[in-house]
């Protein structure tokens, strides 16, 4: 999968793209990450990517056109084009799992005070990760592209992801490692048991036990 990233903020994605399992996923040739300075698009001798609004109030509005530009270069006929803002589609998992089945994404980063009407015509998708206000949608394009590239095959082992909270509307179950007992708390007997059956029964009941407890709005979905 490629994945290219418009932003005024490009070395917010410094860290983000060399640590962990992003790094190795891109080291390994699964994804394929790239981030695109929009000022690099604008025309202006000063790069110049924002403005006053028509109108007046808010602050500096994100122009249209170094974006048109950018996605003009940068999208193919496989391409997936995605606005980051408050206002798009609440993320969920399901998303990050259709996501991960694209060949291109194009995510563009809008910016707190603002970004031009017109550029919402250049999305296929606008997604907002919760009801509340980044100062740019650049924290939010890695919130998806971390959730989406660990679903990519060969990224971590399918076992792992097919357990994780969230599929089947259902919350993960709790797991343990060693010691058996720190500070009085114990692992449950049945993990040290050996007994694959009882093991899955315990998981599964625990899993439900706790999407009642934590998300009872998840179990009505079943
Ligand atoms: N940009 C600012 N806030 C955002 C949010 N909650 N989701 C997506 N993009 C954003």
């Amino acid at each position: 999968m490629k994945i290219d990233i418009l932003t005024i903020f490009p070395n917010m994605f410094d860290g983000f793209l060399s640590e962990s399992i992003i790094k190795r996923a891109i080291d390994k040739g699964l994804v394929q990450i790239k981030i695109h300075n929009i000022r690099d698009y604008s025309k202006d001798k000063h790069k110049k990517v924002d403005d006053y609004g028509f109108g007046g109030g808010k602050g500096m509005v994100l122009m249209p056109e170094p974006i048109f530009d950018a996605v003009d270069d940068i999208k193919t006929k496989d391409s997936k084009v995605i606005l980051m803002t408050p206002q798009g589609k609440s993320y969920k998992q399901k998303i990050a799992y259709d996501l991960s089945k694209e060949k291109h994404l194009v995510i563009i980063c809008g910016h707190y005070e603002g970004f031009d009407e017109r550029i919402r015509t250049l999305a296929d998708m606008e997604i907002s990760i919760g009801d509340y206000v980044l100062t740019g949608g650049e924290l939010a394009s890695m919130v998806i592209t971390d959730s989406i590239v660990r679903l990519i095959d060969g990224v971590i082992e399918e076992d792992s992801h097919l357990k994780d909270s969230f599929n089947d509307n259902l919350l993960d179950y709790p797991v343990y490692t060693k010691p058996v007992d720190f500070r009085g708390m114990k692992v449950p007997d049945v993990l040290l048991s050996g007994h694959h059956a009882n093991i899955e029964k315990f998981r599964k009941e625990e899993s439900l036990k706790r999407t009642k407890e934590r998300r009872p709005d998840l179990l009505e979905k079943r």
